[in-house]
């Protein structure tokens, strides 16, 4: 007889709680509100173009960039899910200018908060090219039934209880740790369940791939300069020269290097003196993901985990990836 099993997201988030014998599928129901939160997006985002959805909203976020109706619209179904889960007192995102504190009793109880971008890559999104959400997810530390205050959402990157990301590409993957190792699901649109595809996903220690917005040379750093110059030169034993590779979309660069082995870079420059990612939202879950894989994520001259951020925006240079070769651009930035 042919083997019809499949492992669900949610069959799998309830067989991983049996690992924690006191757990109390707090993180277990959240989680799987975020798959639902996931499946609700990527509906609207397979619709672009057909219904009147793509382009701008008309607005802006707090950060001044305009903000797409996808945006909105992914926000407001990623908060919606996080409230309606009971386990999430709070959450901060990448369209709000400060954490969204909930104050309904049954969420103010909730042991989590939220940190969420919940459309990466979204100026891509008009010209069908993929684009993701990215969460993370921490224990609350002030205490429960009070309203959760701004620094239960700036805490070190370490203490992230778990994070993932959803990537809408070629198909609808969601990709998360709670710590111990990276899985990996596939949504089968058939059935609407994301199912086991990736078991314990390990990135390759050394990889071949680079991905940055080379348009930005001459704001690079003199060390990134001469990096990305390392990666073109003929080298046999290291199997260079590299290949470049960038979409623009950082779940979707990250996750093909994730599979196949590479690095991501955003550095510093001129018109981002600090970089351009945001610590809490964008470089701390795949940072997380990133470590538990087998690689590193790293500022370029510190650990990206190891890093507390003083405010909900924060930006920094980011560069994740294969671990020799964050190592690498490491020394480059040390010359
Ligand atoms: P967002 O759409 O959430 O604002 O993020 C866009 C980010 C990230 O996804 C990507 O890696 C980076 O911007 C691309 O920036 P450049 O266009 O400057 O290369
Ligand atoms: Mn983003
Ligand atoms: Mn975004």
């Amino acid at each position: 007889m042919k083997n019809y099993n499949i492992t669900t997201l949610n069959d799998f988030i309830t067989l991983k709680q049996k690992d924690f014998p006191y757990a109390k599928g707090e993180l277990s129901s959240l989680l799987t509100h975020i798959g639902t939160a996931a499946k609700m997006v990527n509906k609207k985002i397979n619709k672009a173009g057909l219904v009147d959805i793509i382009g701008n909203s008309g607005s802006v976020n707090i950060q001044g960039e305009s903000q797409q109706k996808l945006d909105v619209y992914a926000d407001e179904v990623f908060i919606n899910a996080l409230l309606t889960s009971g386990q999430c007192c709070g959450v901060a995102t990448e369209e709000n200018q400060s954490e969204i504190v909930f104050t309904e009793p049954f969420a103010q109880k909730g042991k989590y908060i939220v940190c969420t971008d919940p459309l990466d890559g979204s100026s891509n999104i008009d010209y069908n090219v993929s684009v993701g959400s990215i969460f993370s997810i921490y224990r609350r530390i002030t205490p429960r039934g009070e309203k959760v205050r701004n620094e239960d959402f700036l805490q070190e990157g370490s203490k992230q209880v778990a994070a993932g990301y959803i990537i809408y590409g070629s198909s609808t993957m969601l990709v998360y740790t709670t710590g111990n190792g990276v899985n990996g699901f596939t949504l089968d649109p058939s059935i609407g369940e994301f199912c086991l595809s990736h078991p314990e996903i390990k990135t390759p220690e050394d990889g071949r791939i680079y991905s940055v917005n080379e348009g930005n040379w001459v704001h690079f750093p003199p060390g990134i300069k001469k990096y990305v110059k390392y990666c073109q030169e003929k080298d046999a034993g290291t199997l260079r020269p590299y290949t470049s590779r960038y979409i623009g979309s950082l779940v979707s660069d990250f996750h093909r290097n994730l599979l196949k082995g590479g690095i991501f870079l955003y550095p510093e420059n001129e018109t981002a003196p600090k970089g351009k990612l945001r610590i809490v939202y964008e470089c701390n879950p795949i940072a997380f993901i990133s470590e538990q894989s087998g690689g590193a994520a790293s500022n370029g001259c510190e650990r990206i985990l190891s890093i507390t951020p003083s405010s909900l925006h924060q930006r920094s240079p980011f560069y994740a990836g294969s671990k020799n070769m964050v190592k690498k651009i490491e020394e480059f930035l040390s010359l």
